[in-house]
């Protein structure tokens, strides 16, 4: 995932920071953490040996790469290849080699919020796979659902990797789920990943690594604030703090003032008040398994078509189907 300012994220970034931080409790979006510091770091976390999502979908891609590439394959007509949220698309040159050392009729569309995203895969594939057609696009999630609909002369493939649809609560999952399910046809599949229920241990040092970065990542939403809205928090006396409930399977982020203070939001004209040990809450990281995620492709109006697991079990990619009604 990657982001980039924009006109639009400038004014909600302001209604949201003033939202979150007069609310009780106190919360933040964690899609603003991602400017270009938080792309950066976001970067360095996936290659952190704790943060096991990224190897999982990598270890899931190398094994399943024919499978995977059969799936989607229409040998009539060929395919179009959407990916949501493509960043540096690491992964996903796995598949993308393997249907253009195979000479697969297919068109890779790669969606990002940052242009400077997609310039630079579009440039790498250009170097490294010269004959796939890539057709890059910047946008975010929704508004490009939109433009999709006219992906409708052949079979077309949705992607979505990382596990991104865990930083969404349940409902608004849902309502992203179905927002894609309405632009697919009925040939159309969406292969998605989902981090899996296992170890809580393992989940909590994949968001509380021994080398800070993790923490650097969630604090960035306080660097951002005092950077684009002229506050003053000191960002050393907030400390990161990550829960994991093995019931719900809900990681979630916190940001823990360590002593009361003051902070001064000058472009919002605003002074917030915290007390010792305050919490600001930022980031949900929902884990899943079969029966969860069963439940949210029924609600959308999804059938599960099939799906891939890693060695370890640790990760699963879904590959869904609209419900034929
Ligand atoms: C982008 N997203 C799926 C990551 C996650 O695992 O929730 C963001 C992240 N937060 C902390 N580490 C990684």
């Amino acid at each position: 995932m990657s982001s980039k300012t924009t006109p639009d994220i400038d004014t909600s970034f302001k209604t949201d920071v003033h939202k979150g931080l007069t609310s009780f409790p106190k919360y933040l979006y964690s899609k603003y953490i991602y400017d270009s510091a938080g792309d950066k770091l976001f970067q360095d976390i996936m290659e952190l040996p704790e943060y096991y999502l990224t190897s999982c979908e990598f270890n899931i891609l190398s094994c399943h790469t024919q499978e995977i590439a059969t799936l989607f394959n229409n040998p009539k007509t060929g395919f179009d290849l959407i990916e949501l949220g493509a960043g540096d698309g690491k992964k996903t040159k796995i598949v993308l080699r393997y249907l253009s050392d195979n000479n697969f009729d297919f068109v890779y569309k790669p969606i990002d919020i940052s242009q400077n995203a997609i310039n630079s895969l579009a440039e790498t594939l250009a170097n490294e796979l010269p004959d796939v057609t890539v057709d890059g696009e910047k946008g975010m999630y929704f508004e490009v659902l939109e433009r999709l609909q006219k992906y409708n002369s052949r079979k077309k493939v949705l992607m979505v990797l990382g596990s991104n649809i865990g930083n969404l609560l349940h409902d608004k999952a849902i309502d992203f789920l179905t927002k894609l399910k309405d632009i697919m046809g009925p040939e159309d599949l969406l292969f998605m990943g989902f981090d899996q229920k296992k170890n809580p241990q393992i989940i909590l040092d994949a968001y509380n690594d021994p080398t800070g970065v993790t923490a650097a990542f969630n604090k960035n939403l306080l660097h951002r604030i005092n950077r684009e809205l002229e506050a003053d928090f000191k960002v050393e006396k907030f400390k990161h703090w990550e829960s994991y409930d093995p019931e719900s399977g809900t990681a979630k982020s916190f940001l823990v003032a360590t002593e009361a203070m003051k902070v001064s939001i000058e472009a919002l004209g605003l002074t917030i008040d915290f007390d010792p040990w305050e919490t600001i809450h930022t980031e949900i990281s929902q884990k899943y398994d079969d029966k969860v995620v069963q439940w949210l492709a029924d609600a959308a109006g999804l059938v599960i078509e099939t799906s891939f697991k890693d060695e370890k079990g640790y990760y699963k990619d879904y590959v869904f189907r609209r419900k034929l009604d």
